[in-house]
């Protein structure tokens, strides 16, 4: 297949296009706007292949996605781009509703006109894959129950409400115009490559900086970690082998509370960069308890039996050799970290942490 992938040069998506050259014969075509969170040196060697092209593009361009259509004529769409960090959607919910609403539409739409046009041969190969997130069912309310493909919608953040909102969307396009859709619902992933806005790689950095640790609340909310490339096999499983109209929940059976997650950061640290950063005796001295994010969602777990049963698919890697992996990538990958952060992400942890 020619594969159209939306948001290639952000974490997951990386790890999607690496996947797809290293380890199958598809070929890709990378479109992405290169927001903060896109970085195309996360491609690595995956950018070199014959295989791989990049059009720097916003989804929210029709004309623009008509001209990708017509020059690559995919075969199948994967949509990542998003804007993907609940807390820059609480500062700021416009972006949000841009790219991951109207953006969702844009391309559908645009999607929606070049599978008209295929053959019947090729338009019964054809998939449009969207991939969204757990947090679309809102939280879980104590230690029990998980999300399964049946459990309501009930976001809470303007983040999973407009993600919510897209997946809305791509479901109507199934039904209305029959556009073969997949959906796949994914928990929190961490690994290399992850913008360090979020907890895990904000951690590892911060504690290597002798900065601030910051749990939010008591630091008792829990998330269903899965390794990134455990994701990009269920994503590639799925736009392979799923059923068109159907939904598949992806999770790593890897519940834990923050307050775990960050002290077993630190106790990595400990064994794997013992050298400290002046004045600190040990990474954990630095976990520093903040102000709650506002609407914060207390559990997150899924039920991923049914991607299990139907196409075969289950995590690898477990969280012990996944956090050990992702702390020593950070640790060996000081350019990478250096390319990210730049003025624009210390503008944002100055407003977002500045006040703590
Ligand atoms: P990310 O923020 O790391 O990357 C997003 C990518 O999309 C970037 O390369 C960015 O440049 C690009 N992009 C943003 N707006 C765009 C636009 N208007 N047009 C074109 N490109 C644009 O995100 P991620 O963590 O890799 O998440 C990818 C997808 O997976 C998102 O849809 C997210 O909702 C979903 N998801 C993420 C997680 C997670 O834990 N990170 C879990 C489940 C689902
Ligand atoms: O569940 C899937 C979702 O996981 C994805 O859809 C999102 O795109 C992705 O960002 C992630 O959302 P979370 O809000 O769960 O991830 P984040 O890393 O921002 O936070 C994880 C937990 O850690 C959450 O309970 C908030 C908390 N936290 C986060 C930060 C950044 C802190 O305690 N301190 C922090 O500084």
């Amino acid at each position: 297949m020619k594969i159209l992938v939306t948001g290639g040069a952000g974490f997951i998506g990386s790890a999607v296009i690496r996947y797809l050259i290293s380890e199958t014969n598809h070929s890709v075509v990378n479109v992405d706007k290169l927001t903060y969170a896109g970085n195309l040196a996360s491609l690595g060697e995956a950018a070199q292949s014959e295989r791989y092209a990049f059009e720097h593009l916003d989804i929210v361009d029709a004309p623009g996605l008509d001209g990708v259509f017509r020059n690559h004529q995919p075969d199948a769409v994967m949509h990542l781009a998003a804007e993907s960090h609940v807390d820059r959607s609480i500062h700021g919910p416009a972006e949000f509703i841009q790219t991951n609403l109207v953006g969702t539409g844009v391309l559908l739409e645009a999607t929606r006109r070049y599978f008209e046009g295929l053959s019947a041969e090729r338009q019964n190969k054809f998939r449009f894959h969207h991939v969204s997130t757990d947090e679309v069912y809102g939280d879980l309310d104590g230690p029990d129950g998980l999300f399964t493909e049946e459990t309501p919608y009930a976001p809470s953040s303007p983040y999973s409400a407009s993600k919510a909102g897209s997946d809305h969307l791509v479901r109507a396009w199934h039904r209305t115009f029959g556009l073969p859709v997949l959906i796949t619902n994914c928990s929190n992933n961490y690994g290399p490559c992850h913008f360090p806005e979020k907890l895990i790689p904000l951690i590892i950095l911060n504690a290597r900086a002798g900065q601030a640790l910051p749990v939010y609340g008591d630091g008792g909310q829990v998330r269903d970690w899965l390794y990134v490339e455990d994701h990009a096999r269920a994503l590639v499983r799925v736009l392979e082998s799923g059923q068109p109209g159907e939904t598949y929940n992806i999770g790593g059976h890897n519940e834990h509370r923050n307050l775990e997650v960050v002290e077993r950061i630190c106790e990595l640290l400990e064994e794997l960069a013992p050298e400290h950063p002046a004045g600190v005796a040990r990474y954990s001295d630095l976990i520093t308890y903040v102000k709650d994010r506002p609407g914060h969602d207390r559990r997150y777990a899924i039920d991923a039996g049914k991607i299990a049963r139907e196409l075969d698919w289950r995590p690898q890697e477990s969280f012990e050799s996944g956090l050990r992996k992702t702390v020593a990538w950070y640790l060996d990958n000081p350019d990478w970290v250096k390319g990210v952060t730049s003025g624009a992400y210390r503008e944002w942890t100055a407003h977002q942490y500045g006040k703590h």
